[in-house]
């Protein structure tokens, strides 16, 4: 795996990469991306191959900042403003209707794009050196973990990838916030950091309470995902022979204690996780979290680690 420090060298060589229509691993402040040309279809369907991810299922596009969003959005609310105001860069994705320009290949055959500026400066000089808006999934195989660290990202993926930059730990630790805006009910179709409480104080209204859309028009909703390869079970205690994640003192080796903070749980939960996962346990029992608004991306994750 070619893992490289980012430095001006190194970032001016990714976005060479990118404009050639290739692929980078590059990090950004949720987790790891695996980046392209968002408007190159080829460079695009790539993507796709490495991650073996279904066709249908459309990537988020990066841009710099709002001056960008006229590169891929045909139109938005004014509402998006606001929100890109209170939110950019930062991980709250916002789903618009697509230019032409952008290919359905990245959108999954749909016609919004979804789109956010991540907050993170090597992803953000890589979108301008690129001078391209970039396609960017999770850095993981279909169903899998999203990395949080470079040597997170899995071995086989980045032997196939000419660049994975280094940016770090990630600082959140969960894939942002996918709010969808097409309709006059903005709606979540993805927890995130960015809770709707969040999203709540800048509508200045309640957010849409329509059921949860079927699986082709959100894709994300797939049941089980975001999954080590063991079996994660959710429990309410361990036991000192259980491999897995709890809260106070660990009873048993193969245990991590995890924060109590939602945010602080967030940002270790997948690298914990992945660790447990890379020491062949064949199971992973994770002690619940405490309910509550703060902690809903981590139950929508854990549920979806954890479903058969
Ligand atoms: O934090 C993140 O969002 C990370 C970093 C790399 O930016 N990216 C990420 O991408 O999590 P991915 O591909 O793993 O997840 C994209 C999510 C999926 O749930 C997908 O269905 C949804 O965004 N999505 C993308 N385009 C959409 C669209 N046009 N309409 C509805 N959902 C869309
Ligand atoms: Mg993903």
């Amino acid at each position: 795996m070619s893992i490289h420090i980012p430095s001006s060298e190194s970032i001016a060589e990714a976005a060479r990469v990118i404009r050639e229509g290739g692929v980078v691993v590059m990090p950004t402040e949720t987790v790891y991306g695996l980046a392209c040309d968002a408007l190159n279809d080829r460079a695009v369907a790539r993507v796709f191959e490495l991650k073996g991810r279904p066709n249908e299922n459309p990537l988020i596009v990066h841009i710099a900042g709002l001056d960008d969003l006229p590169k891929v959005a045909e139109s938005w609310p004014p509402i998006v403003e606001k929100l890109a105001e209170r939110f950019w860069p930062g991980p709250l994705t916002m789903v618009l209707p697509k230019l032409p320009s952008v290919p359905f290949q990245t959108t999954g055959g749909l016609d919004t794009v979804a789109v956010r500026v991540p907050d993170h400066d090597v992803a953000l000089v890589l979108i301008e050196e690129s001078e391209r808006p970039l396609a960017a999934p999770s850095a993981n195989p279909f169903g899998r973990l999203s990395p949080t660290r470079a040597e997170d990202v899995d071995p086989e993926l980045a032997a196939q990838v000419p660049m994975v930059l280094d940016g770090g730990p990630c600082r959140i630790g969960l894939e942002s916030t996918v709010l969808d805006l097409t309709s006059d009910e903005p709606r979540v179709l993805r927890p995130g950091s960015v809770s709707r409480a969040d999203i709540q104080a800048v509508l200045g209204r309640p957010l849409g309470s329509a059921p949860p859309p079927a699986a082709r028009k959100s894709p994300g909703l797939y049941q089980r995902h975001y999954a080590p390869r063991a079996a994660v079970v959710l429990a309410e205690a361990l036991t000192s022979g259980q491999a897995g994640l709890t809260f106070g003192e660990p009873c048993g080796p193969n245990q991590v204690r995890m924060p109590l903070d939602p945010r602080a749980y967030a940002a270790q939960l997948y690298n914990a996780l992945q660790r447990l996962d890379a020491m062949g346990v064949d199971e992973i029992r994770v002690v619940l979290p405490p309910r509550g608004e703060a902690w809903e991306a981590v139950h929508d994750r854990l549920k979806k680690a954890s479903a058969s």
